[in-house]
């Protein structure tokens, strides 16, 4: 009997257990009450006491040698689960996956070309970094207008002509410069300021210029363009203003308010406590402009805008600080799920 205790001893030592199945065999060998060891104790019973007591002490050592063993293997093993391929409970329920959204300045530029291209607009492009001659010049601003000075417009260093561009009208004066009328079009893109970045204020942010420019185009057909896209985007109630304001590409120029979605008229920091916030400016394009770009003005009128697009996603949405926008922060952004 000795030789056999000193047998199983050797086994129980080298003995490896890497997954629950052998563990349990290993139990039923060593361990259970059908296990070798247990016929060991048998058989011990029936031995004379002289034999008894040279193999008892060692047969209860490999007892509890059996039963410290079979702890450790469990243990590692315990340990093992969640690193691998051990215990996978396919009964859990599954990780949600993240998918993510639009950022809701895309939402809002979406929605905008959606109800432009419904009236007729097509959507053209240009680029950030533009020339003077089609960022101010073309567009009529004169040799000495503050716009151009370095605090709002950001040069490039290596060339003075070049600049990033301070709003998307450049984008007009392309179009006009390779298409004749009848042109229709609306410019979504990103536009550069030299500004301090606050709630209010930030060095780039979004505008969408439209553009259209054909015979008979009056002050009454971007009225009511207008009026149909701020329904469009806000409801039938909204409530739109004309008021009249100066740019040098257009004459009669005028800044447009729509009735402010934050406060309803209570007034509040957004509206500064009027009631209606700006979003676009506008006016019929100014003949210089059209001369500048080849079209003659006796033949062709047309109207612009401009608006902006965190501006309109701040009353679509209630944000009430622009730095969210490029802040990246997930908790924020995560919250537009909703479609254009
Ligand atoms: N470019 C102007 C700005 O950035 C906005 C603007 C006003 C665009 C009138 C227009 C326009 O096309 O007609 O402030």
């Amino acid at each position: 009997m000795q030789e056999q205790i000193q047998k199983l001893s050797e086994e129980i030592d080298k003995v490896v257990a890497d997954t629950r199945d052998s563990l349990e065999s290993y139990r039923l060998k060593f361990i259970s009450k059908k296990g070798v060891i247990s016929q060991l104790f048998d058989e011990f019973r029936g031995l004379s006491g002289e034999e008894k007591k040279k193999v008892g002490k060692a047969l209860n050592e490999l007892k509890q040698a059996a039963e410290e063993r079979f702890k450790s293997l469990q243990d590692t093993l315990e340990s093992k689960k969640g690193q691998g391929d051990i215990d996978i409970d396919l009964t859990l329920p599954p990780v949600e996956e993240q998918i993510g959204n639009l950022h809701p300045l895309n939402l809002t530029r979406y929605k905008i070309i959606q109800i432009f291209e419904r009236l007729g607009f097509n959507v053209s492009d240009g680029p950030e970094i533009e020339d003077d001659w089609h960022n101010f010049s073309a567009l009529n601003f004169p040799e000495n207008h503050p716009a151009r000075e370095m605090q709002d417009t950001f040069f490039i260093e290596k060339n003075p002509d070049m600049l990033l561009r301070t709003h998307t009208s450049n984008v007009q004066i392309r179009l006009m410069g390779k298409q004749k009328p009848p042109i229709r079009s609306i410019m979504p893109g990103r536009v550069y300021r030299n500004e301090a970045i606050s709630a209010r204020a930030h060095c780039f942010f979004h505008q969408v210029e439209g553009l259209y420019v054909d015979r008979n185009v009056s002050f009454a057909d971007l009225k009511q363009t207008l009026y149909h896209f701020a329904k469009e985007m806000y409801g039938k109630d909204i409530q739109i203003r004309f008021r009249p304001s100066f740019f040098p590409f257009t004459e009669p120029s005028a800044e447009i308010d729509i009735s402010c979605l934050i406060c309803y008229g209570d007034g509040c920091t957004v509206c500064k406590h009027s009631g209606w916030v700006e979003i676009a400016g506008s006016g019929m394009v100014h003949p210089n402009v059209l001369k500048n770009c080849g079209i003659d003005p006796e033949e062709y009128t047309g109207f612009a805008f401009g608006m902006g697009i965190e501006r309109v996603t701040q009353l679509r949405y209630r944000v009430n600080d622009l730095r969210l926008y490029s802040e990246n922060d997930i908790r924020f952004l995560k919250q537009f799920k909703s479609v254009i």
